[in-house]
């Protein structure tokens, strides 16, 4: 097998965002994604373990802004559904799996107050494997312990206003994630 390096995946997903935009090259950047995750010395090249509290990010492009992080690994975790705001998102299992849903709002798509959802689509990301949420798509994730996944990230989530949801509230919320980072 090739080898294919972070930077390797940083100047495709340049070539295909400057020829065909982020909406559609997102298809491509997932699938070399999963290029990426197949490589069978990731962790040990990109991450110090010594250091390592669960995530970390292993490259970024300042002329796209897209990020690669890798996460889990330790106890596994859940999140409730939410979106990334501006931002598209591809998630990939490296290890283990990541049990993946995909939401559809049922009512006016307002980012604050009342919000029912239902689930679109439930579905197991298994090591290897790349999914992708473009802006304003709305997921949750459930991983076990172990599973390190890769998110690669069109700008910084974490910068965003994104919005979350409260299913046994019913309510949908403004998640600061700058301010809640501080
Ligand atoms: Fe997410």
């Amino acid at each position: 097998m090739t080898r294919y390096t972070v930077d390797d995946f940083l100047g495709d997903a340049r070539e295909i965002v400057g020829e065909h935009g982020i909406r559609d090259g997102l298809e491509a950047i997932r699938e070399n994604t999963e290029r990426l995750l197949r490589q069978p010395d990731l962790l040990e090249t990109y991450v110090d373990m010594g250091e390592y509290r669960g995530h970390t990010v292993i490259g970024h492009d300042p002329e796209t802004n897209i990020h690669v992080i890798v996460h889990g690994g330790r106890k596994g975790g859940t999140s409730p559904p939410h979106d990334h705001g501006p931002c598209s998102v591809i998630y990939g299992n490296y290890t283990g799996h990541t049990l993946m849903r995909r939401w559809r709002r049922l009512d006016d798509g307002g980012s604050e107050g009342q919000a029912r959802l239902e689930v679109a689509r439930e579905y197991t990301v298994g090591a290897g494997e790349a999914t992708a949420f473009a802006q304003g798509d709305i997921h949750s994730i459930d991983y076990p312990d172990g599973a390190f996944f890769v998110r690669v990230t069109v700008g910084d989530v974490e910068k965003q206003k994104t919005r979350r949801f409260d299913l046994e509230r019913g309510i949908v919320e403004i998640d600061d994630r700058a301010a809640r980072a501080e």
